[in-house]
């Protein structure tokens, strides 16, 4: 199918195998960071949704909003106009992680909150003193309190993203089964490369890929989803998520899917996702 767009086959492969040929058995804490530069496709959705559902297994597990919109944030229940601190003063300031830390009504799942400005920051940050690993160092000094941090990345390949796959260990990618789905996806990878080979981030790996908004009443999107399968092989999740009105709808009450709506395709789904994230995890505690 062409019409999907065709990342280069060579950067997949390149970007999926780690350095070191390690493949199964990552060791907890797991950095994630979830990408695609385009915008709607299903980021923070999953964001949300997968690592509640983690957080639900007993796993102690941080999203860190790095998207300027703060749909993350606000999507789990926090104010966005009225936090006291943020994303924005870890990044300019250097404010602890954990001194914006905020706890949400799942257990075990946590937030490190956006803020609107910090669209802003990302100009400040050009000019600041390693500004690619500004994210990662704030991350190192909590690795030891989490057992999963998922980041959620802005939509476009900018310093906040690139700050994201710095601070990473893994790319997990959403791609929407519809049209020009693969679009843009080849560039993320040729980045991801790039970072590995400056010497950035040497072990970022994309450890997997997530088909969304699946509607099963359309040929095409089998059709994508094969395709995907095709180029990305075993790092595409077996679990297919749904389009799902009641995913949409969850945001707006601040709450996860498992909260909103346990029962839904939607939850049922990224449980399933969450499961299957969790079963590449060595067995060994933090
Ligand atoms: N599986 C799904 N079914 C229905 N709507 C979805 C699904 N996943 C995401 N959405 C909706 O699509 C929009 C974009 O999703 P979002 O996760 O915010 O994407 P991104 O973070 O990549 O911009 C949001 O309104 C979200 O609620
Ligand atoms: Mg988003």
């Amino acid at each position: 199918m062409e019409s999907t767009g065709n990342p280069n086959p060579e950067a997949v492969t390149q970007a999926a195998s780690p350095p070191d040929g390690r493949v199964e058995g990552r060791s907890l804490p797991r950095v994630i960071a979830v990408a695609n530069q385009k915008g709607g496709v299903g980021k923070t959705t999953t964001t949300i949704n997968t690592a509640s559902a983690i957080a639900s297994m007993g796993l102690r597990t941080l999203i860190i909003d790095l998207d300027p919109q703060a749909n993350a944030s606000s999507g789990l229940g926090l104010d966005v106009r009225s936090l006291q601190a943020t994303l924005l003063d870890v990044l300019i300031d250097d404010l602890p992680l954990a001194d914006c830390v905020q706890p949400t009504d799942t257990p075990e799942l946590f937030v490190a909150p956006s803020s609107l400005r910090l669209a802003d920051a990302e100009m400040t940050l050009y000019s600041m003193l390693s500004r690619e690993t500004r994210l990662r160092q704030a991350v190192n000094g909590i690795l030891g309190e989490y057992d999963y941090i998922f980041i959620d990345c802005p939509p476009s390949l900018g310093l906040l993203t690139l700050n994201g796959l710095c601070a990473a260990r893994e790319v997990m990618i959403p791609i929407q089964c519809e049209y020009f789905a693969l679009e843009g996806v080849g560039q993320l990878l040729e980045n991801i490369l790039k970072i590995r080979r400056s010497g950035l981030n040497p072990e970022l790996e994309v450890s997997t890929i997530v088909c969304v908004m699946y509607d099963a009443r359309t040929r095409l999107a089998d059709d994508v989803v094969r395709e995907i399968r095709n180029h990305f092989g075993g790092i595409v999740l077996r679990t297919v998520v749904p389009r799902s009105v009641r995913l949409s709808e969850a945001p707006q009450y601040g709450q996860s899917i498992h909260m909103f709506d346990p029962r839904s395709r939607g939850a049922v789904a990224y449980r399933d996702v969450a499961q299957e994230v969790h079963d590449g995890a060595a067995t060994t505690a933090r």
